[in-house]
């Protein structure tokens, strides 16, 4: 057994698979001890800590190769998309990147990024295909994820996000072909398409909600990230699990966005990077969407690893209250990915996967750009103790 004692805080959530925003004050965060099952024999003192269930990072772009922080400067510095794109960067920089990759150098970057989502209280997360960019490229992704996926502490789920950028020499139309020929014969958990002027269309986006029907998938997609697409509209009728982004949703999409059990994933990081608009937050939490935060970490437009970071981002650009930020991190994020019955929340029957912070859980967005994650346990094992809070664990 290992016992969190004294904790100043501990998350408790209603029991149910994903709970609506306008019910994010139903989370309470009372003093308390926690204890899980575990094959050690552990106490840990938890006095002035707040105890929460572990982050859900339900949207990253692992296992990616190399970064781009060259394009970074240019694009901070003034240098159009446009331009970015004819000098080779962009998406298409990464496919390049991760075609010149071993198998091993792209595993052992990504193991050691899910290392750091580790230590900063990630005890589950999603991965996606995507910089494959050719048939043989998305197929060799997929199978990288599921590889990425044996290697990590944390359980991951994969996402074939075969219809990311049209590749030379297709139509959007035409790739749609090879994309549906992938999601048939990869093992992959979701399917999700970027919707945007520069990327797939309306129509695509529809097609790929009916092969996620056909092979009983779920449906996600990235959705008004730069352009007023009204994708929602389309993607609720598909019923996609989530639509992601919306920095840009249309005004007349929000209520029935709300009103549906499709997710809205919201990815600051992404938005203050790549300076996008502010998604209509406040609205979308008030009006009773199931939210959720992730990092969206990729090398292009979030190469943030932090949820406390996209917690502190959200608070700050959002108006959100810390317990709507932890529920967008804990048990709506692990809806997203099919986990909701299994994580996302401290419950009996649940994985114990857990995180003691090094203060109050309001700390998180207050002292942003702190990693307040002073241990982590996955599965009921001690993941991870950061070394100047060691002296809490007693075995
Ligand atoms: O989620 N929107 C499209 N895809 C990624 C960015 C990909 C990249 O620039 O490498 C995103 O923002
Ligand atoms: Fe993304």
């Amino acid at each position: 057994m290992i016992e969190l004692r004294g904790a100043a805080q501990v998350l408790r959530l209603p029991g149910e698979p994903y709970l609506r925003h306008d019910r994010a004050g139903e989370l309470t965060l009372e003093p308390g001890d926690h204890a899980v099952d575990s094959a050690a024999d552990v106490a840990i003192d938890a006095s002035g800590c707040a105890v929460l269930p572990g982050f859900v990072d339900c949207h990253t772009h692992l296992p990616f190769a190399g970064w781009r922080a060259e394009e970074y400067e240019r694009k901070v510095t003034g240098v159009p998309y446009e331009e970015i794109a004819r000098l080779g960067g962009g998406i298409a920089a990464s496919a390049r990147a991760l075609a010149a990759a071993s198998d091993e150098e792209v595993l052992a970057q990504a193991e050691g990024l899910a290392a750091e989502l580790l230590q900063h209280g990630t005890t589950a997360f999603e991965g996606k295909t995507g910089y494959g960019l050719s048939r043989e490229g998305e197929a060799r992704a997929a199978r990288l994820g599921r590889e990425l996926a044996a290697r990590v502490v944390q359980p991951m789920r994969l996402t074939g996000l075969f219809a990311h950028a049209v590749p030379p020499g297709f139509t959007a139309d035409g790739w749609m072909d090879e994309a549906e020929g992938l999601a048939r014969e990869c093992d992959v958990d979701a399917l999700d398409i970027f919707v945007e002027s520069v990327a797939f269309g309306l129509e695509q986006l529809d097609r790929m909600g009916a092969i996620a029907t056909d092979l009983g998938l779920p449906l996600r997609a990235h959705v008004e990230q730069l352009s007023t697409m009204r994708s929602v509209p389309v993607a609720l009728r598909r019923g996609a699990r989530s639509v992601d982004h919306l920095s840009v949703i249309h005004p007349d999409d929000v209520g029935p966005l709300a009103a549906s059990e499709t997710a809205a994933v919201l990815l600051p990081g992404a938005e203050l990077m790549n300076a996008e608009a502010t998604p209509p937050a406040r609205a979308l939490a008030d009006a009773g969407a199931i939210c959720v935060l992730a990092t969206d970490f990729n090398p292009g437009t979030s190469p943030i690893a932090s949820l406390p970071v996209i917690i502190g981002l959200a608070v700050r650009r959002y108006g959100w209250s810390v317990r709507e930020a932890l529920l967008a991190t804990t048990l709506n994020a692990a809806y997203v990915l099919g986990w909701s019955a299994e994580l996302g929340s401290l419950e009996p029957g649940k994985r114990a996967d857990a995180i003691v912070l090094d203060g109050p859980a309001e700390h998180i967005p207050y002292r942003f750009g702190h990693n307040p994650v002073a241990a982590v346990l996955v599965a009921g094992e001690l993941a991870w103790v950061r070394p100047d809070q060691a002296w809490r664990v007693r075995a």
